[in-house]
């Protein structure tokens, strides 16, 4: 399998690590090599099975359109899109390749996500919500897409007219963290994932990806990561 990963930043050069680590043919573009699409015109998508995307909400649907015209799979970790999701789809569709997309695409947090789930159950009992997220200074985007995740996975669950609040913070160095808090008048509930680094996120892209290879249609991993 010949892979593009865009993005050579934190996570994009981790995914490229740990594609070569599964023997996987692996191209890196960051940001100087894409100007203007550079990297994703016809001819150097030619060889190319997949297409792994971890850069910015900035440019993230120029590179989705740019692959996805080109009849290329895609695996998109970037977050902060998604107001498009539905038009991507779309698009997705109508050129009939494959498409996987994840907030975030740890097992650990898409067990955390089925947790969440149950969890909801506490709405219809008294129990109002909140959901925090921490992540490092720099991050574009908030909340995170995982923490909007959450958020609609117990709102759909739950049923209650208003989704919970989110509460963002960006500090220093953190990977990622999510917590749900619960309370009633006569206690708490807490649940947290706390990622001790960008390996989960990194392995899942490489998984999702080699599962993608040779299927069409439109993916959310946390609808496929058992199979992989
Ligand atoms: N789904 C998940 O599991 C998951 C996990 C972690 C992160 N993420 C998301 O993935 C994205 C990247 O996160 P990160 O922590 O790796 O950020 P990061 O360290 O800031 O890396 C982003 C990289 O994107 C590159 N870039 C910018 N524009 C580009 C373009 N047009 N073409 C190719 N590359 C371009 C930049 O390259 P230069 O360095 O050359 O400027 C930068 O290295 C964020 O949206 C984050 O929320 C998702």
């Amino acid at each position: 399998m010949e892979l593009l990963i865009l993005g050579r930043g934190k996570t994009g050069s981790l995914v490229a690590e740990i594609a070569r680590q599964r023997r996987q043919k692996v191209r890196l573009a960051g940001a100087a090599d894409n100007a203007g699409g550079a990297a994703l015109t016809p001819e150097k998508l030619r060889d190319v099975d997949i297409v792994i995307d971890f850069t910015t909400p900035h440019c993230v649907i120029g590179n989705i359109e740019a692959c996805v015209r080109a009849g290329k799979n895609m695996v998109v970790g970037t977050t902060g899109w998604y107001a498009q999701l539905d038009r991507i789809k779309e698009l997705v569709r109508a050129h009939e390749t494959g498409f996987l997309y994840a907030p975030n695409f740890s097992i650990g947090v898409n067990l955390f996500l089925e947790i969440a789930r149950s969890a909801a159950a506490s709405l219809k009992y008294n129990y109002s919500g909140q959901i925090f997220e921490r992540h490092y200074a720099q991050k574009k985007d908030a909340p995170s897409g995982t923490a909007i995740a959450i958020q609609k996975i117990m709102h759909q669950a739950s049923g209650t007219p208003e989704p919970l609040e989110i509460t963002s913070f960006r500090e220093g160095e953190v990977v990622g963290m999510h917590e749900v808090v619960l309370e009633s008048p006569a206690d708490r509930i807490y649940l947290c994932h706390d990622a001790k680094s960008r390996l989960g996120f990194a392995e899942g892209a490489v998984r999702a990806a080699e599962w993608l290879i040779g299927k069409k249609g439109f993916y959310d991993f946390k609808d496929v990561w058992r199979e992989l």
